[in-house]
Order: structure tokens, then C-alpha cells, then sequence
């Protein structure tokens, strides 16, 4: 059975390998994270063993990189392909929870938490993360390094664009274009395309006001 490589020691690693270990997927766990404070250490079983140069001594097995944050995923994959990772490397993690309907495509590095749905024909790029309770119906397309917060609900035909961030139980009606590298606010209803590198958030969703600063937590 292969190894797995966590990259990126936090909450999403940990609940990575919560879906690791259901699915009986990888065998031994390592973990490598920038903060040199965390090596070392270990969670559930699994050791920190140093910073993000480990993984190339490690390139026998599987990588998937798990910041919360897909810009940080868009960041770590760029320095991994220095240390000679390329798309191979990276394992899909799926929830045996989780079915794949035929129709439907998910790119490598991509992550899927417990109880996602996905009807058919949808299209998930490469490190994409889906968390619980995650929702896709017909033709969604989301491109590479979105995230999807538990509860996300998309309508028909939508497409999510590169990097962007969609917050606990935001609703986004069918036929709509999320762009690249925005926010939607957690709770938010969102029933007009959103525009790329914007936040919005409410119900119906709106732009936040543009005296407040952007802040995504991982
Ligand atoms: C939208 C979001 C990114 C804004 O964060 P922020 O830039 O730090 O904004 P602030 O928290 O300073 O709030 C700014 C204003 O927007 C409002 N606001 C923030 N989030 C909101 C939301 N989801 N819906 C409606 N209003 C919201 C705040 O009430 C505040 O308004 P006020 O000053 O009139 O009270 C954030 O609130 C959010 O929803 N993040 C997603 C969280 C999430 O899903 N986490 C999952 C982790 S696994």
C-alpha cells in the first residue's frame, strides 16, 4: 500500500486523515509543514518529520497538500514542483462516505470530506477541497484550488472559479459564474454572478462593504 505525505500540518490535515483511515486508502501517514515549531511533534499517530524539502525523499508515494486556504494550496504546489512533485504525486482523498457517479471528474490533489454529493456530470479541478455536507449538482464545473466549506449547497450549471473561497452553507443558485480568487460569505445566498476577487456575503448576497479587509481562516 502506498504512503501519503500530509503537507501542511493543521485542522485540514487532520481531518484528511480521519478520511485516510476510513478508506483504508494509504498506508503509513507522514506529515511536513513551514513551521519549524511543529516538527517533531505528531497528531493521531501521524509524525511531523521536518519542513517541505522532506518530500523529495519521499516521492515513492503519494502527496496531497492540505492548507485551508487555496491560495496557500496554489503556493505549496508552486514550491513542490521545484522539489520535483509533479501532478502524478498528488493522491485524490475521498470519504468512503463519498460516491463518484461515472459522470463525474475530480482532479488530483482534490479533497473530499465526509458526506459530499455529487449528482452527475460535475467537474472538480486539482486541489480542490470539498468539506462535510458539501453539495454539487448537474454540470457544476470548480476549477483548481477552490474551497468549499461544509454545507456549500451549488445549484445546476454553476461554475466556481479558480481559488475561490465559498464559506459554511453559502447557497449559489443554479446557471451562476463564482469567479476566480473570490469569497462568499458563510450563510450567504448568492443569486448574481459574483465577480472575480470580490467578497460577498448576506442574503441575498451582496458585496461587503469595501472599508473592511478580506479575512479567510484556514
Ligand atoms: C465573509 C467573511 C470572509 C468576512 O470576513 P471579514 O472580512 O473578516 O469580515 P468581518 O468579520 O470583519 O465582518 C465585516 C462585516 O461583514 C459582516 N459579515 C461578515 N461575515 C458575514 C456573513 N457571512 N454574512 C453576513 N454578514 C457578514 C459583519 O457582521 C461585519 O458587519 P458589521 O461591521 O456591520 O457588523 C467571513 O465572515 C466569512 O463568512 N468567512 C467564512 C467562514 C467559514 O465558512 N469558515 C469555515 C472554516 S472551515
Amino acid at each position: 500500500m502506498r504512503s501519503l505525505v500530509l503537507v501542511a500540518a493543521g485542522g485540514l490535515a487532520r481531518e484528511t486523515l480521519a478520511a485516510v483511515r476510513a478508506s483504508g486508502s494509504h498506508g503509513r501517514v507522514l506529515a511536513v509543514d513551514d513551521d519549524p515549531s511543529r516538527w517533531g511533534s505528531s497528531f493521531d499517530g501521524v509524525p511531523v518529520i521536518g519542513g517541505l524539502e522532506q518530500v523529495a525523499d519521499l516521492l515513492d508515494g503519494d502527496v496531497v497538500v492540505c492548507a485551508g486556504r487555496g491560495g496557500t494550496r496554489r503556493a505549496l504546489v508552486e514550491r513542490l514542483a521545484g522539489l520535483g512533485v509533479t501532478w502524478e504525486h498528488y493522491a485524490r482523498v475521498v470519504h468512503p462516505s463519498v460516491d463518484i457517479p461515472a459522470s463525474c471528474v475530480v482532479g488530483r490533489g482534490s479533497i473530499l470530506l465526509a458526506q459530499v454529493s455529487l449528482t452527475c456530470d460535475v467537474r472538480l479541478g486539482a486541489h480542490v477541497v470539498a468539506m462535510p455536507h458539501v453539495t454539487l449538482t448537474h454540470d457544476d464545473v470548480v476549477a483548481d484550488y477552490a474551497t468549499l466549506c461544509a454545507g456549500v449547497s451549488l445549484g445546476g450549471n454553476v461554475t466556481v472559479g479558480a481559488g475561490a473561497y465559498l464559506g459554511m452553507n453559502a447557497s449559489v443558485r443554479e446557471d451562476l459564474a463564482v469567479g476566480a480568487d473570490s469569497v462568499l460569505g458563510m450563510g450567504a445566498v448568492l443569486l448574481r454572478p459574483l465577480p472575480a476577487g470580490q467578497t460577498w456575503a448576506g442574503v441575498p448576497a451582496a458585496p461587503l462593504p469595501a472599508a473592511y479587509p478580506v479575512g479567510v481562516e484556514a
